[in-house]
Parts: structure tokens; sequence; C-alpha cells
């Protein structure tokens, strides 16, 4: 298998594998955590690939992941590998907030460079956008945490276009991490185009539509009983039935290309753009193995469109998130600096 190409992510210097490897899973929402021993083999297996673009929050677990990524990247991997990790979904007292007070992303970063083993995080973003708090004054303190050497690029993950445009005039955004996928295309309207306005990298969470362009709608009869998807409105018995129309056609598309239907959704978002980056995440050695097999799916703009046919918004049954639990950009801007009062 050829190894996995190179690309810039934003306009600051940073370069990333053309596809990155997400770690969520793991340790967290998608079932129980896996073995440890046999993920930090999966790790090292991606990164001999070329797979170097490793994705992890310290929410996941919460800590747990970012514990792991410390195990795997000793013994001189750490230097092979560029790595993202995320603050601001904080569970005080059980109770799940969203903080971006300069204290709290000063405390986060500083607990992450310590589970995580390392004196500097590649890529920081804010995970999710803290609507008490202006974004220029989120921005200020992560300015700083690049000024001192503690991360040396910044993102932002499910962030509004205003929100995008404020905190890139404070210290500029390397990347943002937004869902995009077949079944995910809210972004292609305001926040994709801002992105490429600005010079801003794009990172793609759940391109496989969280397994669902992988295995189709049989997954959820095997996933455990405590799997966050379990709760997802896409996921839901009716909603599935529906969807499942969808999933037949691309793999009946896919079989007819020679590929999974799982690579022919990935290189879906491949095609996207050499500013976006896709970064499925797996618990398996041989589904990554596939995953990479979707950078040699070529698509010809008419694949492309025959896709988007089959997928199209309308086509979707079921939000990609519950109301209410999301903090989603669609409700991530934040008050203007002017009603900041710091205690
Ligand atoms: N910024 C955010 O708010 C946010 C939100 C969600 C995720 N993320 C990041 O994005 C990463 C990827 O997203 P995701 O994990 O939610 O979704 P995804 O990449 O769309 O799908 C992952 C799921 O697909 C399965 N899968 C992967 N490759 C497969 C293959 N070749 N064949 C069959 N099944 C396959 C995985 O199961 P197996 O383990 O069995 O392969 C897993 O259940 C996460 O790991 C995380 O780092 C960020």
């Amino acid at each position: 298998m050829a190894r996995v190409g190179r690309m810039k992510l934003g306009s600051q210097g940073l370069e990333v594998s053309a596809q990155g490897l997400g770690c969520m899973g793991m340790s967290a929402f998608y079932g129980p955590p896996k073995p440890e021993e046999d993920m930090i083999k999966l790790i090292h297996h991606a990164v001999e690939s070329g797979v170097t673009f490793l994705d992890t929050s310290d929410v996941y677990g919460p800590h747990t992941n970012e514990i792991l990524l410390g195990k795997a990247l000793k013994g001189g991997m750490r230097e092979k590998v560029e790595l993202a990790t995320k603050f601001g979904i904080s569970y005080a007292d059980g109770k799940r907030d969203v903080r971006g007070d300069p204290a709290y992303v000063r405390a986060a970063c500083e607990g992450s460079l310590k589970r995580l083993e390392i004196d500097c995080i590649d890529l920081y973003y804010q995970h999710r956008i803290d609507t008490r708090v202006p974004i220029e004054i989120t921005m200020g303190e992560l300015k700083k945490l690049v000024e001192e050497g503690k991360i040396k690029y910044i993102g932002l993950s499910e962030a509004s276009a205003l929100t995008i445009r404020r905190a890139h005039a404070v210290h500029p955004i390397t990347a943002i991490q937004l869902e995009w996928s077949l079944w995910t295309r809210d972004v292609e309207e305001q926040i994709v185009p801002t992105c490429r306005e600005l010079g801003i990298g794009i990172v793609a969470y759940s391109p496989l539509g969280r397994g669902f362009f992988s295995s189709g709608p049989k997954m959820v009869d095997t996933i455990a009983k405590d799997d966050f998807r379990k709760h997802l409105p896409r996921f839901q018995a009716e909603n599935l039935e529906h969807n499942k129309t969808m999933f037949e056609r691309v793999n009946e598309m896919a079989t007819k290309k020679g590929c999974t239907p799982g690579q022919l959704a990935l290189a879906w978002v491949h095609h996207q753009g050499s500013d976006v980056c896709p970064i499925p995440g797996t618990t398996k050695i041989e589904n990554f193995d596939q995953n990479i097999g979707a950078l040699s799916v070529k698509l010809t703009p008419e694949e492309m469109a025959e896709l988007e046919s089959i997928v199209s918004a309308e086509a979707v049954k079921g939000d990609r998130y519950s109301g209410g639990t999301s903090f989603t950009w669609m409700e991530s801007d934040t008050p203007p600096l002017s009603s900041w009062r710091s205690e």
C-alpha cells in the first residue's frame, strides 16, 4: 500500500498527513474503551503508514484518550506526528459545561500537556464555543499560549462563520474542525467559504457518518448499549429505516467502482479540495487500512454529482445531534468584546 501523502493545513506552515486518525472511539463515546495495547499498536501502524495527524480531546474519556496517546507517543514517536487536541467541554460535578474563559483555557492546556507528556501541542482547538465569553477573550489566552511555546497552532471546532472571522482577527486560525460527510452538508453554505477566504484549513470529523457509510444501518445492532450513537436522531429506528435506502444506493455505486461504501464516502470528502483533511476514526487496523485506501479512489465530477443526488440534505432523516445538547456552530456566536468584564 502506498504511503499516505502530505498536505498543508492553513496558512501558518502546519503540514499534516492527507488523512488523519480520529482517536476518540478508542477511549470514549463508542462503547467501552478498547484494550490499550491494541490501540497503541494501531497508532504505531498508522504512523508507519504515513497517517501522522492524530486527533484527540481532553473530553474523550474524559482524559483517558490523551493518556493513551501520551503512552503511544513515547520512544521517538512524538516527533513523527502532528498532535491535535481540544479543550472547552468540561464535566464539573457531572454537569456538562462549555468553557472559554482565560483561566480555564490555561488550566486545560496545562492538563493536556501533562497527560500527553509533551511540551507543546501542535494544534490546539476550542472544542465548543463558550457563548458567555467573547471569542476575542478566549483567543487572547490562546495567543499567549502560542507565544509561550505551549501550543503551535490554533483551531476552532463547531464555530460559526462570524466567530471564525472574529477569532482570526485576534490571531490566525490554522484549522476549523467541522462535521462534513455525505450526509452532513450544512457547513458548505457559509463556513467552508469563510475558511477558504481566510486561508484556514478544514478538518472533517465523522467523515464516515459515524460509521453509517462503512457498515450501513446494521451497525446499530452491533454497537454497545451505552454507545453515544444510540441517542443520535439519525440512528433512531424510524430514521434508520428511511436512511437505509441511501446506504444501499451508495453501496451499489461502490460495488460498481470496486471499492467499499465507506471508501466511496471518504473519497467524496477527499475530493472537496486540497485544503480538507478528513479524520476517520477507527479502532481496528484492517479498517484503518481500508480507510487509507480511499485516497486511491478517484471520482469524476459525474460520480460526485451522482453521490450528492443520492444523499441530498432532503434525503437524510434525523438531525446530526439531539437538540440542546450539542452546542453546534449554529449557536456558537459570542457576545461583543465590549460586554466582557473580567473578575
Ligand atoms: N470536533 C468534534 O466535535 C468531533 C465530534 C466527533 C468526532 N470528532 C473526531 O473525529 C474523529 C472521527 O469521527 P467519528 O469517529 O465520530 O466518525 P467516523 O470517522 O465517521 O466513523 C467512525 C466509526 O466508523 C467505524 N469504521 C471506521 N472505519 C471503518 C471501516 N473501514 N469499516 C467499518 N467500520 C469502520 C468505526 O468503527 P471501528 O472502530 O470498528 O472501525 C467507528 O465506529 C473522532 O475520532 C474524533 O477524533 C470530533
